[in-house]
């Protein structure tokens, strides 16, 4: 996911600074993308789209920069599209323009980091043109005809922004928070009674969708087979390989119990967020209070996906699928590893269902 930050000299007198008032905490592979992507249909959301690693790799930024994030206003522009580079960020820029110029921001400069590149917002009203800067080098692109669909697929997401923020929960997800030692004391030192979201599924699926991703990064790691164990012939497993540790929930839990009571954290089943997404998102949305307003008219499978995708909003939005990078094909493992698997994560598994007082159903 890319990053957008606003520039340090137009936030100073701007009123839509907001601390989370809840948090999608984990689990990586889990589905948090479904899950943040549907809850930013619901009008009383705003979430910050990119993963922001607050508490993790950015906390000694402040609270302060932390707050600002909430802008995001335009942030939506990047979810889901990371990978569009250039085209991305001129879009965003535009639509930016766009907004501001409507309530009067027009002179607010905004700048975008997404990876690689860096983009200001031209000044003048009517200049279509962004200047775009990659490792010392100036782009410039002209117009935004081909950008078209990209724009038009940002602005009807941006006016499912409501003009009002008044009763509006901010939200965040990075993933890695679950499984950061630091975290829950960090969050809990900024609001106790923040609302926790952890999406889990399988740990054995997740650790094979984890090794996958990795995979589609670094073609030459090891097989999934060799990195699972310590030693094979002994059946001896590797929990500290990261994609095996994840997946020890209960082990994780245990730091946040420290902190949090159960009553403020909502489990999400990443099975059923893919067969069931409606039914995952009314309890989600209950636990948020917020109203029952993602339902399944919201929602349609797409074969060629093999997901559920999010339907055209009443308003001009296309339907929308997560991007290439959610939903991967995974790699086949030999059965009686995955077996092996099970059986590590067994008792783990009875713990996590035993802590959350929700059996989620992972035992073969
Ligand atoms: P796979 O790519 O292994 O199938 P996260 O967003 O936390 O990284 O989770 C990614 C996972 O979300 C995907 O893992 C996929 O199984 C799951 N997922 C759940 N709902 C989805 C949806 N509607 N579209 C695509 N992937 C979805």
């Amino acid at each position: 996911d890319g990053g957008l930050e606003k520039s340090a000299n137009c936030t100073s007198d701007y009123g839509e600074k907001k601390l989370p008032q809840a948090i999608i905490i984990g689990v990586k592979k889990g589905g948090t993308r479904a899950l943040l992507e549907a809850l930013r249909v619901h009008p009383d959301v705003r979430a910050v789209g990119n993963e922001p690693h607050f508490f993790d790799r950015n906390y000694e930024k402040g609270l302060e920069w932390y707050s600002e994030l909430d802008l995001q206003v335009g942030d939506l522009a990047l979810s889901g599209f990371s990978g569009c580079a250039y085209t991305l960020c001129s879009a965003l820029m535009d639509a930016l323009h766009r907004r501001y110029k409507h309530r009067g921001r027009a002179e607010r400069r905004w700048r975008v980091n997404a990876p690689g590149y860096q983009s200001t917002l031209p000044k003048q009203r009517d200049e279509h043109s962004s200047v775009l800067h990659k490792r010392g080098e100036v782009y410039r692109t002209k117009g935004h005809g081909m950008l078209c669909d990209l724009s038009k697929q940002i602005n009807s997401r941006w006016d499912l922004m409501p003009s009002t923020l008044e009763g509006q929960i901010t939200m965040e997800k990075t993933p890695s928070y679950f499984v950061t030692n630091s975290a829950p004391k960090r969050i809990h030192t900024m609001a106790k009674d923040i609302k926790l979201i952890i999406v889990v599924r399988n740990p054995v699926t997740r650790a094979i969708s984890d090794y996958t991703q990795t995979l589609s990064k670094r073609p030459e790691i090891p097989t999934f087979e060799v990195l699972a164990f310590k030693n094979r012939t002994l059946g001896l497993i590797d929990a500290s390989w990261s994609a095996l540790r994840i997946g020890i929930y209960a082990l994780h839990l245990e730091n946040w119990l420290q902190y949090f009571p159960l009553s403020q954290m909502h489990f999400v089943s990443g099975e059923r967020l893919i067969t069931d997404p409606a039914g995952e998102m009314t309890k989600v949305q209950d636990f948020l209070g917020l109203k029952r307003i993602v339902t399944d008219k919201h929602f349609y499978f797409n074969k060629t996906k093999g997901f559920p995708c999010l339907k055209k909003p009443e308003d001009s939005s296309t339907p929308r699928c997560l991007g290439k990078s959610k939903g991967r094909t995974h790699p086949k493992i030999e059965p009686d590893v995955i077996r092996r698997l099970h059986k590590f994560y067994k008792p783990f598994n009875n713990m996590f269902y035993q802590m959350t007082g929700q059996n989620f159903q992972w035992e073969m």
